[in-house]
């Protein structure tokens, strides 16, 4: 038997992690007394004190104890055992520090022990158990129409236009008359729609909001015209009494015809691909005047409306053999309607265009039923 006191190294790194906290007040006088018996074991009662009062659960706990102070193989009680070996002077400061590590650790180990006890009760008391991971928050996120309707907004805002916000429950005179549409024509039967109190409708088209906007402001004017529209429509797979429109006008001196195809050209060519073939075609709307309808060449057949796989041609399955859809409708304003508002058509004269964001959306991501925007199905939702 020797009087070399262990040392720190006899024991495992990892038990100095843990807080020192949990050893109490009276630890730093406890390796203060050691020190000053001369024994130099300090060291060795400060990694096992740290390993029994941080021990992470109960088993390792009872480890770490056995390891120490167990009966057969415990290192403090194997040296305990042999002090008889030692000179008389030596088994005096080597005895009374070994006596004095054991009643410590012991008390180190009651503590800690009685510690991880009450944790564990008060954990299943409560049903909270802090071991498992939290819950991860659900955020959020836009509609798949809102993001559309932001990317085209700042296509336009790029382009030098502005918002301008205009009542969903709205005056006949607006949504109509103003707008050229005469009292019994037919153009009203397509805008058939949901009536309130006093002679007011829910807007079919954004369109009204350019009559309230050329009322209030003198041009050049160019903005834009986001918004719910309403129309008392059979509901299918593609119609809806409701959806979303974005209208654009542009009125100033000297704005063309060639103004409104730049436009609508560079607008197809950002939200469709640089690539994509477009058309303008003739088309009646009452308020615009040449009237015309943007239309893009479909995808799969380059707007033939036909294919060729192999030796054999047929009907594209994509656009059904019409080779070109819809993209928005689009004019001239009409004199009459810049009349109504007060401006003069020889002074000044406009372009206008209105689209239907619903159209935008199931065309970019394949969507075939109008109706999964209104549902709030998170399955749905979550797939934007
Ligand atoms: N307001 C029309 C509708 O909902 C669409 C439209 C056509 C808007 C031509 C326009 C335009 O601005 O110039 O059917």
């Amino acid at each position: 038997m020797t009087a070399t006191p262990l040392a720190k190294d006899d024991l495992p790194a990892d038990w100095d992690q843990g807080d020192p906290e949990t050893l109490g007040a009276e630890h730093a006088s406890r390796l203060a007394e050691l020190e000053a018996g001369g024994s130099g074991w300090a060291g060795f009662y400060e990694r096992a004190a740290r390993g029994l009062a941080a021990a992470p659960d109960l088993a390792a706990l009872k480890e770490r104890h056995t390891r120490l102070l167990g009966r057969e193989r415990g290192i403090v009680t194997g040296r305990l055992a042999t002090l008889g070996d030692l000179t008389a002077a030596e088994r005096k400061t080597t005895g009374r520090a070994l006596n004095l590590i054991k009643r410590w650790l012991t008390e180190l180990e009651g503590e800690r022990r009685g510690a991880l006890e009450r944790a564990l009760e008060a954990r299943s008391a409560s049903g909270f158990d802090v071991t498992l991971p939290g819950r991860r928050p659900w955020i959020g996120h836009r509609h798949v129409l809102g993001q559309i309707q932001d990317e085209l907004l700042d296509l336009f805002h790029g382009l030098g236009y502005s918002v301008y916000s205009s009542p969903e429950v709205e005056e006949e005179a607006y949504n109509f008359a103003k707008l050229n549409f005469p009292p019994d024509h037919p153009a009203r039967d397509a805008h058939d729609t949901y009536w309130v109190e006093g002679g007011h409708l829910l807007r079919t088209h954004t369109s009204p909001g350019w009559v309230r906007a050329m009322e209030e402001l003198r041009p050049p004017l160019k903005l834009v015209f986001p918004g719910r529209v309403y129309r008392a429509e059979q509901v299918d797979a593609s119609h809806m009494d409701q959806f979303h429109q974005i209208d654009g006008l542009c009125v100033d001196r000297d704005v063309s015809m060639a103004d409104l195809k730049g436009t609508l050209n560079m607008f197809a060519r950002s939200i469709l691909g640089r690539e994509v073939k477009t058309r303008l075609i003739p088309i009646y709307f009452p308020f615009v005047e040449p009237g015309a309808q943007l239309d893009v060449a479909c995808a799969i057949c380059d707007g033939t409306g036909r294919i060729t796989e192999g030796a054999t041609a047929g009907r594209c399955p994509v656009c059904k053999g019409a080779g070109w859809s819809e993209l928005l409708g689009a004019g001239m304003v009409h004199p009459h309607v810049l009349r109504a508002v007060g401006y003069d058509p020889e002074q000044v004269t406009g372009f206008a265009f209105g689209m239907g964001l619903e159209r935008i959306a199931m065309a970019r991501h394949g969507i075939p039923e109008i109706r999964l925007f209104l549902e709030n199905d998170l399955r749905f939702l979550e797939q934007f």
